[in-house]
């Protein structure tokens, strides 16, 4: 598939989502970061909100659910328009479960691991999963520093993919920049979600390219 660039609205006007959205035609998704002030300590979207979304941009959307209750919750996502929901491990009780229903509704089933969560424990989850997300931050805030030490987790989790054979995208989210992405590339992950560097750009969409094109040159 290549590298993808799915620039996070977190950071955008929230008074004038529709327009944020259109400022980024050369992303491949939009990342939209649920959060429900008890997974982590911040308050955003729900489902009304991505299903207007839908309606202000042709850009598919990458749903990061960062709230309790996964399990119950996550199907409402598919059903208000996502093509990919991401659920964290931490907060799903039964996660094949899930992959697979949000499978049958016909979106694209991903898993997240918060920056302590190891990868080895699920392992043979991974076909079940059409993306990993590994953090690069605690869950909960844009604009954080780019925690290094989740470098070697992103290794691991390729070298996993590699050895099961599996298509899966290995997503990174936390700190993407042009100063942290090459990292990530050489670790190797391919999808790379960016919300402060996007959107305190004074072109978002250039900084979408150049994002792009940093990711691409490290990998080439
Ligand atoms: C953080 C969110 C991220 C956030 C990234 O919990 O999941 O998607 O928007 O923002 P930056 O790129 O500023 O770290
Ligand atoms: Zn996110």
């Amino acid at each position: 598939m290549g590298i993808q660039i799915t620039p996070s609205i977190l950071n955008a006007d929230f008074s004038r989502l529709g327009e944020e959205v259109r400022r980024i035609g050369s992303a491949d998704w939009v990342h939209v970061d649920v959060m429900d002030n008890h997974f982590v300590p911040n308050l955003t979207f729900g489902p009304t909100m991505v299903e207007a979304l839908t309606r202000a941009t042709d850009l598919p959307l990458d749903v990061h659910l960062m709230i309790e209750d996964c399990d119950s919750n996550a199907p409402a996502y598919v059903e208000a328009g996502a093509s990919s929901v991401t659920f964290h491990v931490e907060a799903t009780r039964a996660p094949i479960r899930l992959a697979r229903e949000i499978r049958a509704q016909g979106a694209r089933a991903s898993m997240a691991l918060k920056p302590a969560t190891p990868i080895e424990p699920y392992e043979a989850l991974l076909p079940e999963l059409d993306m990993l997300l590994v953090m690069t931050v605690e869950p909960g805030f844009g604009g954080q520093k780019f925690l290094d030490l989740c470098l070697p987790k992103i290794r691991t989790a390729r070298d996993l993919m590699r050895k099961h054979g599996v298509e899966t995208w290995l997503q990174v989210d936390g700190g993407v920049s042009l100063e942290t992405i090459e990292r990530c590339a050489e670790a190797g992950a391919d999808v790379f979600v960016a919300g402060s560097a996007v959107y305190s750009a004074e072109d978002p969409d250039a900084m979408v390219r150049e994002l792009r094109a940093r990711a691409e040159a490290a990998t080439s």
